[in-house]
């Protein structure tokens, strides 16, 4: 069930970076990882750019999911490396998160938040729906899943509203938390139009992670968050259509 044809956002580091890593370790590893980033010549993608270099199913893209003339060049560059096949999985990882608080939030500072991790997410979605489609098409006889057709959406525990109340002290993230919660809206939504052409819509936490976002007292590494990650995604099914579940396979509740 290994999805052969994969993309994902924001790859230079953290969550996305890792997973382009672990992804290739697999066993039975996928034949195309468009592996996006906002600056691939930039030296600080190195890592990215290293990796690219050994591995010749890598594909770097160039991609900034909030600017609609970005998203048609990466879908034309991605069609052309396709060749006339599908996309089996997309996956929307690149967020933002900025400090903010009920009495300092702006307007500035959460419609930048929302642009980034509610919009970008969906013009994602709008722009490589074609081959998500056609991956589900290629393969009519299979369950909904990974191996089939599937779009994860990188949500957060903090989006969730009703666990705001056992975190919300210590962790405001106010422009974030709201811009998670209407992004499970978005992936609900999504799942209950894209079920029709098979393709399998969740949103997914991926723990709290040592990233330069989850910062250094984070309680997972994010070695741990994507082996979790990877597993859960070779798990899912048409049970976890439209709902938030954890890097561990746990279902969230909205
Ligand atoms: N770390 C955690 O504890 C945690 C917890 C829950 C959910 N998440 C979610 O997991 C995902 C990945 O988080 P992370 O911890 O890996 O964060 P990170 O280390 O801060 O990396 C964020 C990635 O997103 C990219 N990005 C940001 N804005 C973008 C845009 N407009 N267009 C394209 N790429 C963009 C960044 O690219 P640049 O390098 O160019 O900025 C970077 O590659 C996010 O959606 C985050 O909300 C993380």
């Amino acid at each position: 069930m290994a999805p052969q044809r994969i993309l994902i956002t924001g790859c230079n580091r953290g969550i996305g970076l890792e997973l382009v890593r672990q992804l290739l370790e697999q066993p039975n590893p996928p034949k195309q990882i468009f592996a996006t980033c906002r600056n691939p010549d930039s030296p600080q993608n190195q890592e990215l750019n290293d990796l690219a270099a050994k591995n010749q199913n890598i594909v770097l893209i160039k991609l900034e999911v909030t600017d609609a003339k970005s998203l048609e060049e990466a879908t034309t560059q991605v069609e052309k490396h396709l060749n006339g096949a599908g996309l089996n999985l997309l996956i929307s990882n690149a967020g933002i998160l900025q400090p903010s608080t009920l009495a300092t939030a702006d307007a500035e500072e959460f419609l930048k938040v929302y642009n980034t991790n509610v919009v970008g997410s969906l013009l994602l979605a709008q722009s490589f729906l074609p081959f998500l489609k056609k991956a589900a098409q290629e393969n009519p006889e299979k369950p909904l899943g990974c191996g089939k057709s599937a779009l994860i959406n990188m949500s957060s525990l903090l989006g969730s509203i009703e666990k705001t109340p056992e975190s919300f002290c210590f962790h405001p993230q106010l422009s974030y938390r709201c811009s998670k919660a209407a992004l499970n809206m978005l992936t609900r939504c999504q799942s209950v139009d894209y079920q029709k052409d098979g393709i399998l819509c969740t949103a997914l936490h991926p723990g709290w992670v040592q990233t330069d976002m989850g910062g250094p007292n984070a309680a997972i590494t994010v070695e741990e968050s994507v082996k979790g990650i990877i597993k859960m995604l070779d798990n899912l099914s048409e049970k976890h259509s439209g709902i938030l579940v954890d890097w561990e396979g746990n279902t969230v509740p909205w």
